[in-house]
């Protein structure tokens, strides 16, 4: 157990927590969690991070049963990087709405467009889609991950236009970006910033870069979630542009700290579909199992593998 939760079981979750708990030694699973998940299921994880956090905790794991508490394309990641394993998605509907904006085949006919171009892919696609690219990349290691692209390269970068042109701008590199967003993140303004600004002066704008460049400019850092998490031991005060439910996340590990998310409204409606009964019924019944087909994980793998050669 890594980070696991740090108060004891609370009130009416209290017998599940403590069933989810003794299911857990039983089928000697191991729970990721996303940092967007509901705060209650921080209290069962093994391990709380970002996507990138979450792909390297599967890559290493040697338990028989993973259960992801996050959405689809982070479950499928975690089963290409540990085959082995079972990995159970406790609610199969929770999806991403960025990742459902490009499928495989629409990639294909793009690629042959474009060619030559090498695709680089954000880890919130569906396994077809990394299986038709290059290598992958996480709000964590975007810059790095294009800046290891031969600089006479061009890019096609999928499928989040805010992630490709932040990436743009700090690698200086020609990139086409897929014409993807998030739903949660894209809508923030430069205006919220200067809102939270006069609401909060002492605070520091921490955001994420699936935001539109415009409130990337008017933070004072862009960071992964897991990012976030590190900035908030330096900065008591922060301002989040991401999800809402993050702030949760920041004051789990730093109590005293202050935060607000940059609008309330924002919220993942996938990341809080998973539940307590959800994971223990998951658990129970090692089901549903995340599955995929053979050649579409094999060549999904090697785009992973080489990001996470690089970090
Ligand atoms: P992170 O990898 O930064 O946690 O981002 C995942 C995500 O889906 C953000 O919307
Ligand atoms: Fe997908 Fe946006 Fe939800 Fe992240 S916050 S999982 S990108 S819909």
């Amino acid at each position: 157990m890594n980070n696991p939760g740090r108060s004891g079981p609370k009130s009416a979750a209290a017998p599940l927590i403590s069933d989810i708990i003794r299911l857990k030694r039983k089928t000697q699973a191991v729970i990721l969690t996303h940092n967007y998940q509901p705060p209650v299921l921080f209290e069962i994880a093994d391990f709380i991070g970002d996507s990138l956090e979450l792909a390297r905790r599967a890559a290493e794991a040697s338990a028989p049963l993973i259960v992801f508490c996050g959405v689809k394309f982070m479950a499928e990641t975690a089963k290409i990087l540990s085959p082995e394993a079972r990995v159970i998605l406790p609610e199969p509907k929770a999806g991403c709405q960025m990742a459902d904006m490009i499928t495989g085949a629409a990639l294909r006919m793009k690629r042959e467009e474009l060619d030559p171009v090498t695709v680089v892919a954000y880890v919130n696609t569906p396994a077809d889609v990394k299986a038709e690219s290059d290598i992958c990349c996480t709000s964590a290691n975007a810059v790095r991950v294009v800046n290891s692209v031969a600089s006479d390269r061009r890019i096609l970068f999928v499928p989040d236009k805010n992630l490709a042109r932040y990436v743009a701008r700090e690698t200086r590199r020609d990139i086409v970006p897929w014409e993807g967003h998030c739903y949660v993140h894209a809508f923030f303004t430069a205006a919220d910033v200067a809102r939270a600004r006069k609401e909060h002066p002492d605070a520091v704008v921490v955001s994420h870069p699936e935001c539109p460049l415009e409130v990337l400019d008017a933070s004072d850092h862009v960071a992964s979630t897991g990012g976030m998490v590190r900035l908030a031991a330096e900065h008591p005060r922060m301002v989040l542009g991401t999800e809402s439910s993050m702030c949760s996340r920041i004051l789990r590990d730093h109590p005293d700290n202050r935060c607000w998310p940059l609008r309330r409204t924002a919220v993942c409606k996938n990341m809080k579909m998973t539940t307590l009964a959800k994971v223990k019924a998951a658990l129970q019944g090692q089901v549903p199992e995340v599955t995929l087909p053979a050649d579409v994980a094999e060549r999904a793998r090697a785009a992973i593998d080489r990001m996470m050669a690089l970090s």
